[in-house]
């Protein structure tokens, strides 16, 4: 595995693989890797020649400087890890002025699918996403690029704008991985105190009481509710939970299969991110 630091650097060795005729595949990450991540890399097994994965902890998706610093770095952990895969190529680790040289001024915005859920109270982070993901895939080469539903919205907006701006892409969609106690793996869960990491399976065990409560036929307002006060009463501070349609994001009135539950709840200082769906 090559380690790459320089964006011209990539584009040599992107020229190369394409003489070769190899296919090459893409996952984004900002680091502090789990098995989470490793899952996109093995999404990609058979379906690509070449992998690279992408590590850069992205300012402009950032609305808080303190959580822009908070987040985990490990570069060397993070090559350990993909090195011991056997899998990837290239691992690409471009500096900020490298990606955001001086005078850099463009933003993607996808509308619609920006405002709602975890953009409503983050400004401006998706477009930040939207912006540095299109970047990559482009710098890359990628024909093929793999996204976790961990982060649902975010997969929703990709899928979107690489339609819209005929990105000659094919996204691959990867289930949640999950703890043994059903907590979504995430770089924030290191930032748990260990009081917290253990209130923090009380996250997915309401959205899964959630929806059975659902599948029920009570309304739907009458269940959010219950687990509204249920995470509560578990100590997380929640700012939304919500359930809507899973291609459109738009909020759903009966809780059919295709509809998701979406979450956004805090402990602490820390805010974990969920969603689940309707079968
Ligand atoms: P990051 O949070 O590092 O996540 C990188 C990729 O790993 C995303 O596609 C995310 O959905 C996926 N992922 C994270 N936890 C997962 C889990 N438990 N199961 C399955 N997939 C999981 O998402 C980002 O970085 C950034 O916004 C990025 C797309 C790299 C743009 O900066």
């Amino acid at each position: 595995m090559r380690i790459i630091r320089s964006r011209t650097e990539l584009a040599t060795q992107v020229a190369q693989w394409r003489t070769e005729g190899a296919t090459i595949g893409t996952v984004p990450t900002m680091g502090a890797l789990h098995a989470g991540h490793l899952a996109l890399v093995n999404a990609l097994d058979g379906v690509v020649t070449r992998r690279i994965v992408t590590i850069f902890v992205n300012p402009i998706q950032f609305n808080n400087a303190a959580d822009f610093q908070l987040y985990p770095r490990g570069l060397e952990a993070d090559a350990t890890l993909l090195q011991n895969t056997g899998k990837v190529d290239v691992l690409y680790a471009p500096d900020e002025a490298d990606m955001y040289p001086p005078g850099f001024a463009t933003r993607i915005m996808v509308s619609g699918l920006d405002g709602v859920l975890c953009g409503a109270d983050r400004p401006g982070h998706f477009d930040g996403v939207a912006t540095v993901v299109t970047k990559l895939l482009l710098q890359t080469g990628a024909s093929v690029a793999a996204f976790g539903e961990k982060d649902y919205q975010q997969l929703c907006l990709i899928h979107r704008f690489v339609r819209d701006l005929d990105l000659p892409v094919r996204i691959i969609p990867v289930p949640t991985v999950r703890e043994a106690d059903g907590l979504a793996l995430s770089s924030r869960n290191r930032r748990l105190t260990p009081p917290q990491r253990e209130q923090a399976s009380a996250l997915p065990t309401a959205l899964k009481t959630c929806i059975t409560d659902l599948q029920t036929g009570k309304p739907v307002a009458t269940c959010l509710q219950t687990c509204r006060e249920n995470l509560k009463n578990h100590g997380f501070d929640v700012h939304y939970l919500d359930l809507r349609m899973g291609d459109t994001l738009k909020e759903a009135q009966t809780a059919t299969p295709g509809t998701r539950l979406f979450v956004a709840a805090s402990l602490g200082e820390i805010r974990l991110i969920d969603n689940m769906p309707v079968t």
